[in-house]
């Protein structure tokens, strides 16, 4: 039946008509892509007819399909979503391929931000000695990188502090600092796609007038919770390097470069506290 589905959404321009309809077919009906491939004539029964046709309605109004079906695989890691995560992009993973080479043997982590938990869960799921604090402002945000830790099989070796940025550290300091706050200006928020706008949290995505306001919480504070030698690593937007690269510079940081995504655009700043 998903090929019915697939022709509805290639009818209305979506560019991924066939694996959306694939996918939200076997959520609702509970069968894997294969068991799809296998059992494409057999009948279904009106209410389960009725459970794929309300994820196709959803989809139509801009939902993404990771966001219908509730998870989202990230650096091979599944991560479950809620009202107030982000789905995890995969322009993320370089952040998490970087911090993964600046975090000493059995270090520490501190990720401010963290929404579903996915970059300090995939770093800890690659560096079986490393252990992570990872703060949100959102206490249900919270809520989902602890399950998601829980799932991924590393939650012994995090914790989930609630609050804003850095406000609820204790005197702990830290090998490693990473963090994808919002970055984007209140102004750009309004003109994006439905699908992130309508779906994804605006504390998420709002980083203020001109986007750097997270920003300049980090750079500011960051040294005060860095071990000597430690590093900040934060993803950016990709017309940010230069801006967010003076911050930290102005803070007193070294060794600030800009790191590129597999798209050649600039994607991560990184900062060194000597
Ligand atoms: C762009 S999302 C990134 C989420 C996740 N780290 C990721 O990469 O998918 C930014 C996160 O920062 C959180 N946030 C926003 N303002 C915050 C603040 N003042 N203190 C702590 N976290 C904040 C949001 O709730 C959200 O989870």
């Amino acid at each position: 039946m998903w090929r019915g589905w697939r022709d509805v959404l290639t009818r209305l321009d979506f560019a991924s008509a066939a694996p959306d309809a694939k996918l939200l077919t076997g959520h609702a009906l509970g069968l894997s892509t294969l068991d799809l491939a296998t059992r494409e004539n057999d009948l279904v029964d009106e209410p389960a007819t009725a459970r794929v046709a309300e994820l196709i309605r959803r989809r139509m109004t801009g939902e993404s399909v990771a966001r219908i079906i509730g998870f989202r695989a990230f650096y091979g890691l599944d991560f479950i979503l809620n009202e107030a995560t982000l789905e995890p992009r995969p322009d993320t993973e370089l952040l998490v391929d970087l911090a993964l080479g600046h975090l000493p043997a059995g270090g520490r982590l501190l990720d401010l931000g963290t929404g579903t938990g996915c970059i300090p869960i995939a770093i800890l799921a690659n560096q079986s000695d490393a252990s992570a604090v990872a703060v949100d402002l959102s206490a249900r945000a919270l809520e989902a990188a602890h399950d998601n830790a829980e799932r991924n099989g590393v939650s012994g070796r995090m914790a989930f502090p609630h609050g804003s940025w850095f406000d609820p550290l204790d005197e702990d300091r830290f090998d490693l600092i990473t963090s994808n706050p919002p970055y984007i200006t209140s102004a750009v928020v309004e003109t994006l796609a439905p699908e992130v706008k309508d779906f994804d949290p605006r504390l998420a995505l709002d980083g203020g007038p001109d986007g750097l306001a997270p920003y300049r919480v980090i750079a500011t504070q960051a040294a005060d919770w860095l071990k000597p030698g430690g590093w900040v690593l934060v993803e950016i937007g990709y017309d940010q390097g230069a801006a967010v690269s003076a911050l930290f510079l102005e803070a007193g940081f070294e060794d600030v470069n800009v790191h590129r995504d597999l798209n050649q655009l600039d994607r991560v700043v990184a900062a060194h506290h000597i």
